[in-house]
Parts: structure tokens; C-alpha cells; sequence
């Protein structure tokens, strides 16, 4: 169990730091930009996990968070985030108590994103956004026995519950709460370098997600493909994450 709670932070961490400079250039030129008030911002992370987009956000504003899981809260409050345990679905806290209530790569794991994302506006005096909801449907991978993975990633997601083209689904649940958001997508092009950095990082998180499914000859294949284009530089993998993000 404590092997399963290290990987999943170490993969948390590892998605937050592909998201940092973007995540930090929305907050300069959509949000804060256009903030009401001078003083200090206040935030709140919304499913926080292990509080590594905490420790990016709070550069800029303060922030608590909150996550249903105590572990993870232990985790936050080990690197002195003040966070809590509780469900997205009721915060604990009075209508307007945070300037910006966010979420990253949560929505794709809950089984009602539109009540989440209602409770967050209800939170929030000016801002809500979902910063981070990738669509796995959306991936272009090369050399195209890649396609494989894609597929076995996607059925994995599916079986442990999550929805995997959550990204394309950000405009239809913020209509659901009353919100037009603006739409972004994060940069999901990686350096040659990059892929090669974080290969063996991204195969452990992939053979962690596809357990037991039904691709292991594809995989297998798959992956001497991935090797020998990583060896030849030609390895391309293009992978959508979204962003949306409203005035309250
Ligand atoms: C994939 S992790 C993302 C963690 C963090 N936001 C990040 O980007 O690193 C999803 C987190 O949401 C939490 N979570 C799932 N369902 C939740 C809910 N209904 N209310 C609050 N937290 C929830 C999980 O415990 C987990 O820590």
C-alpha cells in the first residue's frame, strides 16, 4: 500500500511540474490580471492530492486545500499547506470564502464533475477553474504502434473508474453550472530530451494504469517501438490537457 501511495505522489508531482510555467502564465494574464482589490489573493485547491499544485500557486496567492483522502492531506500538511479533509461535493465552507477556487486533474475522477464544480462557484467571490483535465482521446503518438498504449490507457482509466476525455467535457459541465468558460490547452508537446528524461517514469505510471487489461501483446510491441524511436530521436507523443476558467 505505502509502494502504490509513493508512486501516485510521484506521478502528481511529476504532472504538476509539466504544468508549472503554464499554470503560472494563466494566473499572471487571466486571473490575477483581472482580480478585483489589491490586497492578498486568497485560493482554494479543490482535491488537492499531495499539494504539488499547491506549492506552484501559492508563488502568487494563499492557498488551502482540501481532498477527501486524509493521506493526502497528511502529505500537504508535511510541506505546511493548511489543508483539510473533505468531499468537493460539500465544502465546508460559507458562500464567497476564496477570491479563486480551483481544481487540477480531478474532474476525471468524480462521479458528478457538474455538482463539484457548482460547489466551487458557490465558494468563490470571483474566480473558478478546472486548470488541468487532459483528454486521452485526444493523444497523437508516433511510430503508430503507440497507438496500442493510447488504447490501453484509455481502457484502464475507464476501469478504475476515471473518465479519460474529461478534457473535451470542460465547456458542457460549467454550462451545467451556469458558467461560460474560456478554454485553454497547456503545452503537450514534449523535448526529445524530455521524453528520454522521463521515459522510464512514464512507462511505470502506464504499466501501473493498464494492469490487467487486455493489451499486453500490443503493450509489448508498443513499447520496443517506443525504445527504438527514443534511440533514433524520432519519438513524438502530443498530449492534450486542458484548462477552463470562468468569472463567478
Ligand atoms: C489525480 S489526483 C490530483 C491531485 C492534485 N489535484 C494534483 O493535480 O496533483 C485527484 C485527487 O482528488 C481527490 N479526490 C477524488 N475525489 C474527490 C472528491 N469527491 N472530493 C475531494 N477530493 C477528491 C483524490 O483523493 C486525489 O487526491
Amino acid at each position: 500500500m505505502l509502494g502504490a501511495r509513493e508512486d501516485f505522489v510521484r506521478q502528481m508531482r511529476r504532472q504538476s511540474s509539466w504544468l508549472e510555467e503554464s499554470l503560472l502564465w494563466i494566473l499572471d494574464t487571466r486571473v490575477l490580471s483581472r482580480m478585483p482589490g489589491t490586497g492578498t489573493v486568497t485560493a482554494l485547491d479543490v482535491g488537492c492530492g499531495p499539494g504539488s499544485t499547491v506549492q506552484i500557486m501559492r508563488r502568487r496567492m494563499e492557498v488551502k486545500g482540501v481532498d477527501i483522502d486524509p493521506e493526502m492531506v497528511e502529505e500537504c500538511r508535511s510541506l505546511g499547506i493548511d489543508a483539510s479533509v473533505a468531499p468537493g461535493e460539500r465544502l465546508p465552507f460559507g458562500d464567497g470564502s476564496f477570491d479563486f477556487v480551483y481544481c487540477t486533474f480531478l474532474l476525471l475522477w468524480v462521479k458528478d464533475p457538474v455538482k463539484i464544480v457548482s460547489e466551487m462557484r458557490r465558494v468563490s467571490r470571483h474566480w473558478v477553474a478546472c486548470l488541468a483535465e487532459p483528454d486521452f482521446g485526444g493523444r497523437i503518438s508516433h511510430p503508430k504502434e503507440l497507438a496500442a498504449l493510447d488504447e490501453a490507457v484509455i481502457e484502464g482509466i475507464r476501469r478504475d473508474g476515471g473518465d479519460p476525455l474529461m478534457g473535451r467535457k470542460l465547456r458542457e459541465v460549467f454550462a451545467g453550472c451556469g458558467m461560460e468558460p474560456e478554454i485553454g490547452l497547456h503545452p503537450g508537446v514534449w523535448g526529445i530530451d524530455r521524453l528520454r528524461e522521463e521515459s522510464a517514469d512514464e512507462w511505470r505510471w502506464a504499466d501501473m494504469t493498464v494492469e490487467g487489461g487486455t493489451h499486453k501483446a500490443g503493450l509489448e510491441t508498443a513499447r520496443r517501438a517506443w525504445d527504438t524511436a527514443l534511440r533514433d530521436g524520432k519519438l513524438f507523443q502530443f498530449n492534450p490537457i486542458f484548462y477552463a476558467l470562468a468569472e463567478k
